[in-house]
């Protein structure tokens, strides 16, 4: 079965062809992201222009590869929330004029859902996906709008156990990269510059809100804030250093949280998504702490990390069925 899928959350407009829920026959991603960088993040009104201009010659392509036409498609899957409302209304009409067109069934997508999914998506011949058999599962999504934290019993049964309280992982990195001015996206940059100052010298905050599973960062973007600003004129100020301390409290809260969950939850499978997936320290220190628990980590390929309509077509195969 094929699915066409469609995502326009956000700055990036995509398109995918999946088969059997699990097999990419395409993956198309166009995004506006050069138009945002000089305003330090995305305005959504730029966004949702950008969209309609994209989202035609994104989906035709994504035929194209797939080497299908619009008749071998058995259904079309499309991001319905969450987003930003100006970009997700272009995926969406396009979607539904699509599936009435063609008179094939609509699924309608929930993007944080569907990042989750994506370790379960065949990239490549290579490329390893999570089996089926390993759910129920604990899932953290980690990005630019979200830090959640999953029960995932099957791709129909999601729980929320808990989630960010101010800012997402993913703003955080992005909000720090403006203090430190690094430009946007601020994720991987930070990555990048943490590697050079790999040392303990500057420690900030992690907040712990015990007994839940919920997270907060804006405590910690403000004691960088503060630190910068009170540094930053010295002469030994290391922006890698306030990078790399700053990385290091994100990565141990967000470790320390879904480990916790899978003790509880009884889970040996944790499940990580979102563009924040893609962070090298969390990629390296996670899979160590989990498997002395006696838990398997999954990413997603590094494609498949930032959004993308593999994952929404791949979740959509299930709700189809
Ligand atoms: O999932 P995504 O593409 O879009 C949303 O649904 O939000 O995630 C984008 C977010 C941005 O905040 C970006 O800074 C962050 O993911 N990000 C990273 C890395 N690469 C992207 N954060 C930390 N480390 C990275 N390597
Ligand atoms: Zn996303």
């Amino acid at each position: 079965m094929n699915i066409l899928g469609i995502e326009t959350s956000c700055d990036e407009t995509a398109a995918a062809v999946v088969s059997d829920g699990v097999f990419v026959r395409s993956n198309v991603v166009a995004t506006s992201l050069k138009d945002h960088q000089r305003f330090g993040g995305i305005i959504p009104e730029i966004a949702s222009r950008r969209q309609i201009e994209f989202i035609d010659e994104v989906v035709l392509k994504s035929l194209l590869s797939a080497k299908a036409e619009l008749r071998d498609i058995d259904a079309v899957a499309v991001t319905r929330h969450p987003g930003l409302i100006g970009s997700l209304l272009v995926g969406l009409c396009f979607a539904r004029a699509l599936s009435r067109s063609l008179d094939k069934p609509l699924i309608e997508i929930d993007h944080i859902k569907a990042h989750l999914y994506s370790n379960f998506i065949q990239l490549t011949k290579e490329s390893t996906a999570c089996p089926f058999e390993r759910l129920p599962a604990v899932g953290l999504v980690v990005s630019g709008g979200h830090s959640s934290l999953y029960y995932v019993k099957d791709f129909k049964s999601f729980k929320l156990l808990g989630s960010t309280r101010d800012d997402a992982a993913g703003e955080a990195f992005d909000k720090v990269a403006r203090i430190l001015d690094l430009g946007y996206p601020g994720g991987p940059v930070i990555d990048r510059l943490s590697r050079q100052g790999n040392n303990d010298r500057i420690k900030f905050p992690k907040a712990i809100l015990p007994g839940s599973y919920d997270f907060s960062f804006s405590g910690l973007k403000t004691a960088v804030l503060y630190y910068t600003q009170k540094h930053k004129n010295k002469p030994d100020f290391s922006s890698a250093q306030v990078a790399y301390a700053f990385q290091e409290s994100v990565v141990s809260s967000l470790i320390e949280k879904s480990l916790d969950a899978c003790r509880k939850m009884k889970v040996k499978t944790l499940l990580i998504g979102g563009g924040v997936a893609a962070n090298s320290a969390l990629r390296s220190q996670l899979p160590l702490k989990a498997r002395s628990q006696g838990v398997d980590v999954f990413f997603p390929p590094m494609a498949l990390c930032m959004d993308n309509a593999a994952m929404v077509a791949g979740l959509g195969f299930h709700w189809h069925r």
